[in-house]
């Protein structure tokens, strides 16, 4: 065999194996190989093996001395495009003032789309640029990155206009989505804006494949289960993916909802009940949990330990907004999963590679598999487990996409 590249030296090769979500107790199935290589060809995977093993031909070789290598992570759930800054609410936080106080009353995310609606596409790109070039140090390679700080249809456009630009500028793989966020203040503008959120926004965004999924946050202080209804039907008519933002602070329903129409993904369900859990565990929906808001905000963490048992298959995302989840790194998502939802270290890399990659979608994502594209990760360490293990520094030395180290 004939090789563009060899990356020997490879202390542990570590990934997940079979495109599927991993549910229950697959998600410890992790294969750890020592002393290994990979054969690169054309920016993918050709040969993976012992290193004593190969005995085919490389044009170059990278040894990466010593270091333990662990596919490309992926970030599942980002809100990365933003302007202005969410400190006055910090602050009341930390004075004892709640999230949701602070939303109802006019602040939190309306704050956020008050300044994010007055900057322009190319304030919203560089402000953007600097948080995506973050999480692809903290070893993402694919990231989910949503508008939904647009009062308009017009300015969710604009947000994914943004999106676009942002995905055309770096080597990471962006997959936007359109997330339905916030209603009107005027509950009497709130019929006449998912009307026109289903018959011209939804349809633009897929005619003009701004938006690979459609999200909607379903909560006391946002969207109810009746109009969230209309918008995953209006979306899934479009051929567009679904997916909640539901039960962050209380219990209204989103969840249920998000399983009955086949969402692929439910995210945060922070106040789920057992009932909730159950059900989840029994879909084929992904149940993407976010550690950063339950540090940030200090509301309980998700149950992601009770979830794992059940039988669900779990993914860890950042969450990465100024409101409830200012977290930069990706990799310290998972190590926050290990810390406050109760994951083991192979149960978090499995939800932050290949469980991310079936909540986006992506059958072709988070493993390192022959076939598939060269995105991996060379960790600082030996061990694969210091990914999770660190705290407060970068665990990731290299990111590599496409089989080119950034
Ligand atoms: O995932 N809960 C709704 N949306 C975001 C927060 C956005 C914000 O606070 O600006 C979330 O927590
Ligand atoms: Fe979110």
């Amino acid at each position: 065999m004939k090789a563009d590249l060899l990356i020997t030296g490879i202390s542990q090769l570590v990934t997940a194996k079979g495109s599927w979500a991993k549910h229950g107790s697959a998600m410890r199935e992790l294969h750890v190989m020592e002393r290994a290589a990979i054969a690169i060809v054309n920016n993918r995977i050709v040969w993976t093996g012992k290193e004593r093993d190969w005995n085919g031909e490389a044009l170059a070789l990278v040894d990466v001395g010593n270091r333990a290598v662990v596919p490309g992570l992926i970030d599942p759930h980002t809100h990365a495009v933003w302007a202005g800054d969410r400190l006055a609410d910090f602050d009341a936080r930390t004075s004892g003032e709640t999230y949701e106080a602070i939303l109802a009353a006019g602040g939190g995310i309306r704050r956020t789309i008050r300044a994010t609606s007055a900057a322009t596409k190319d304030e919203l790109v560089l402000l953007a640029e600097v948080r995506i070039h973050a999480l692809l140090r903290s070893g993402a390679t694919t990231i989910e990155v949503k508008s939904g700080y647009g009062f308009t249809p017009a300015l969710e456009i604009a947000m994914l206009e943004v999106i676009e630009a942002l995905a055309a500028g770096t080597p990471a793989r962006l997959l936007p989505t359109l997330l339905i966020h916030i209603p009107p203040v005027n509950t009497a503008d709130r019929t006449g804006y998912i009307t026109q959120i289903c018959t011209e926004l939804i349809p633009e965004v897929a005619r003009r494949k701004l938006a690979t999924a459609v999200d909607i946050f379903v909560e006391k202080e946002a969207w109810q289960v009746e109009e969230a209804t209309l918008v995953l039907q209006s979306a899934k008519q479009y051929d567009l993916a679904t997916k909640l933002h539901t039960e962050q602070f209380q219990r209204v329903g989103g969840l249920e909802l998000g399983v009955r129409m086949g969402a692929l993904s439910v995210d945060h369900f922070e106040a789920c009940g057992a009932e909730q859990l159950a059900m989840l565990a029994a879909s084929s929906t992904i149940a993407t949990i976010l550690p950063g808001v339950s540090l940030h905000l200090g509301i309980p963490a998700a149950p992601g330990r009770q979830l794992i048992d059940a039988g669900a298959a779990v993914a860890v995302g950042t969450d990465l907004n100024p409101g409830s989840s200012p977290l930069f790194s990706t990799a310290t998502a998972l190590a926050l999963a290990v810390r406050l939802n109760g994951l083991t270290a192979q149960e978090a890399l499995v939800a932050g590679t290949v469980n991310a990659a079936c909540a986006l979608g992506l059958a072709d994502a988070g493993r390192l598999e022959v076939g598939l594209q060269a995105d991996f990760l060379v960790l600082e360490g030996s061990d694969w487990r210091e990914l999770v293990y660190t705290l407060g520094t970068n665990p990731v030395r290299e990111v590599w996409i496409r089989g080119e180290r950034l």
